[in-house]
């Protein structure tokens, strides 16, 4: 890899806020990146993707957010795209707010990084044209996006209701579809770019209890070949990164977790994650966002300039037992 991004954001109690998205500290967390945007006016960061532009949907907090601040620590100015609505129906556990959107904003900007935020849903394909257009006008082109937003579920096959499979498959497969539609024009303008999809380690195996969920993500997968192949040749490179078990709100809720662990109450992720490193060829049981994260990093680089149409996993050594 050709980046070399700092290691010391992991550890940032501030940064875990934001990233975590834990709604009732993101006041707290706001203040204390806030003040980092002011200290970091002089620091804008450079490397690999400086005066590019980076488009994150789903970007408020979790996997989006980490990505965002190593494409922000490697130079690129940041849109952060995101529906910041915790009670959606049709979805198990809370998205995020209008403050975690404003929280992630400050953390960008304290890194001395120019972000922009968005508040749309990817299932709205005017959402997206809308926000790619003003990301357009405000930082001269779009180069680089991240289709990340989705949403999950966990649960036996037969109970999963009608309007729960058209939120997962609308938001998952369909967002992800609209995201590429509307970033085409704009990459298009900029002579080439790099979409990465983010799907899932459930796409490369069946589940009993993520059925609707794990259908979502080998769609995304499939879907990333075509766009590979169909803009490839204009120099749009489309890959997927398929990550474990990750440390995020997506995952580290009761509705999940209890479903992860029948028979225990209250089980904690902490718990999960111990149980799957019991069976996983590298002994842990989940990534932290960051490592997903260094993965989309790697697809902007000029070491992934040949690359097109591939799936990286991230999960803690189970692509080894993967046969797809
Ligand atoms: N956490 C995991 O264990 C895990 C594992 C594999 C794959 N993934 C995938 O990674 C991606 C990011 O997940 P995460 O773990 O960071 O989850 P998260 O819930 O922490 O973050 C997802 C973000 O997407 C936003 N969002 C949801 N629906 C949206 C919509 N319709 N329009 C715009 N924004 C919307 C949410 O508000 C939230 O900020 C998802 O596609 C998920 O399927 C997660």
């Amino acid at each position: 890899m050709t980046h070399d991004l700092p290691q010391d954001g992991p550890a940032d109690p501030a940064r875990r806020l934001a990233l975590g998205g834990a709604l009732a500290a993101t006041a707290a967390t706001a203040a204390a990146v806030g003040a980092g945007a002011a200290r970091a006016q002089d620091a804008a960061p450079s490397g690999h993707l400086s005066g590019k532009t980076a488009f994150v949907t789903g970007g408020a907090r979790g996997i989006g957010l980490a990505s965002a601040e190593a494409m922000a620590r490697a130079g690129a100015n940041v849109v952060l795209f995101d529906i910041a609505t915790p009670n959606l129906p049709h979805v198990d556990y809370a998205l995020s707010g209008p403050s975690d959107l404003a929280a992630a904003q400050a953390w960008i900007e304290g890194l001395g990084a120019q972000c922009m935020t968005y508040q749309g849903d990817v299932r709205n394909l005017s959402d997206l044209q809308d926000a790619m257009s003003q990301a357009v006008d405000l930082f001269g082109s779009l180069d680089i996006v991240l289709a990340n937003a989705g949403v999950g579920h966990a649960g036996p096959i037969e109970d999963v209701a009608a309007e729960r499979i058209s939120t997962l498959y609308e938001t998952n497969v369909g967002g992800y579809m609209k995201t590429t539609q509307a970033a085409l024009p704009h990459l298009r303008d900029a002579g080439g770019g790099r979409i990465i999809y983010i799907s899932s380690g459930l796409s490369r195996t069946g589940n009993p209890i993520f059925g609707s969920y794990g259908a979502t993500k080998w769609a995304v997968n499939g879907f990333a070949k075509s766009a590979a192949m169909a803009y490839g040749p204009e120099g749009i490179l489309c890959n997927v990164v398929a990550p474990g078990l990750v440390r995020t709100p997506f995952a580290d809720n009761a509705a999940t977790l209890s479903q992860m662990m029948p028979g225990v109450e209250n089980p904690t992720f902490d718990a999960v994650s111990e149980m799957i490193a019991q069976g996983s060829t590298l002994g842990i049981g989940h990534h932290e966002p960051e490592d997903i994260a260094e993965a989309v990093l790697f697809f902007t680089t000029d070491a992934a300039r040949h690359l097109a149409g591939e799936v990286m996993d991230v999960s803690y050594g189970d692509a080894a037992r993967n046969v797809a």
